[in-house]
């Protein structure tokens, strides 16, 4: 099953994102051709989720070869390398930004006075990669679900947030293709309604009904036997297996130890970060108050009232059961089990 819209494309013009702040009520799609507009347009959440924004931030390092080496032929280095920075330094938690840019940085050492095409290669190497690695965790996670299980997701770890076919969202896919799935749930995802407004356009694209629910119902939902999974994608897995997603996701894994519900995490293996001994280390986004304190650019709260609007937060390795990646499943992450895979990979 492919999922029938592309949010982020390369075309004859630049970069072409889907704008995921307009969501559901318009899909409109924006051209970007240079590279501090996509570092913008990724703060701004044009476009968001770990993949997308490394796969983004790939494209946008091409647009700058292009520009840099037409407007400076004798010193493009110096413009692009700064481009890069900004663009590495547009979120500060998920792993694959930084992670995408690095890539480039190596292809540039051996790309030459004439980089754009190998650069444009590298960026469709990033991007075909991550489709792959979604499609093969789809398969790894639906053979852990139980046909008649019912799942529940939170944030939108889909088509949106990756190069295509999605994380969480791509287990959800191959699951319902293989007629598993009893009911799909999605947790709304205050503040910013990554649930709500992207999940359920997203799934109900491929025609994947959806309930919605609201973030404080998950654990009544746990507590009422309806759901067996809650499967979720990751921003970064730290060396320990602790895993750094969305707002709520610790809360959710708490409650699923529980009430018994499996806990999932998928997540490519450019989400995993060996660097990072366990998730106390990482940069945790501070969003602005006004997402909090505003829904649909309406203020809801008492004026007056301040807000703390962290984006990310940790969830220990303890509570979760698998962790999936494109190089197979891991039950109850640790820090031995992670390194083996990588020690494995990196051979
Ligand atoms: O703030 P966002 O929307 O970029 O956060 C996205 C998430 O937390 C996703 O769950 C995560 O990036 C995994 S996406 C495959």
């Amino acid at each position: 099953m492919k999922s029938s819209f592309q949010a982020i494309s390369w075309t004859d013009s630049g970069l072409r994102l889907l704008d995921q702040r307009r969501l559901p009520q318009a899909e409109i799609y924006l051209d970007f051709v240079d590279a501090p507009a996509v570092a913008e347009a990724i703060r701004d959440m044009v476009v968001r989720g770990a993949p997308a924004i490394g796969i983004t931030a790939a494209y946008a390092v091409v647009l700058a070869a292009q520009q840099h080496t037409i407007n400076s032929p004798d010193n493009w280095r110096t413009p692009l390398l700064r481009d890069m920075q900004q663009l590495a330094e547009a979120r500060p938690t998920a792993v694959n930004l930084v992670w995408a840019v690095e890539r480039m940085r190596v292809c540039l050492t051996t790309a030459g006075e004439a980089p754009v095409a190998a650069l444009l290669e590298e960026a469709r190497r990033i991007h075909a990669e991550d489709i792959e690695a979604n499609q093969r965790m789809g398969g790894y996670g639906a053979d852990l679900i139980n046909k008649g299980d019912s799942l529940l997701t939170h944030c939108n770890a889909g088509s949106l947030a990756t190069g295509g076919y999605g994380t969480a969202l791509g287990v959800v896919r191959s699951a319902w293709a293989a007629e598993k799935v009893h009911t799909m749930f999605a947790g709304e995802t205050r503040p910013w309604l990554q649930g709500a407004r992207l999940t359920a356009w997203e799934l109900l694209q491929d025609d994947i009904p959806v309930t919605l629910i609201t973030d404080n119902a998950a654990s009544h939902l746990m507590r009422s036997g309806r759901v067996q999974w809650v499967i979720t994608g990751a921003d970064r897995v730290a060396a320990n297996g602790d895993v750094i997603n969305k707002i709520g996701t610790c809360q959710l894994a708490v409650a699923c130890r529980y009430y018994g519900v499996k806990m999932m995490v998928v997540a490519p293996l450019s989400t995993l970060d060996m660097a990072m001994p366990n998730g106390e280390q990482v940069t945790i986004e501070q969003r602005p108050e006004s997402e909090v304190l505003s829904l649909a650019g309406q203020p809801v709260a008492a004026s007056g009232a301040t807000a703390w609007n962290p984006a990310f937060d940790v969830t220990p390795a303890g509570l979760v059961d698998y962790l999936v990646t494109e190089a197979g499943v891991i039950e109850a992450p640790s820090h031995e089990k992670l390194a083996a895979l990588h020690n494995e990979v990196s051979r």
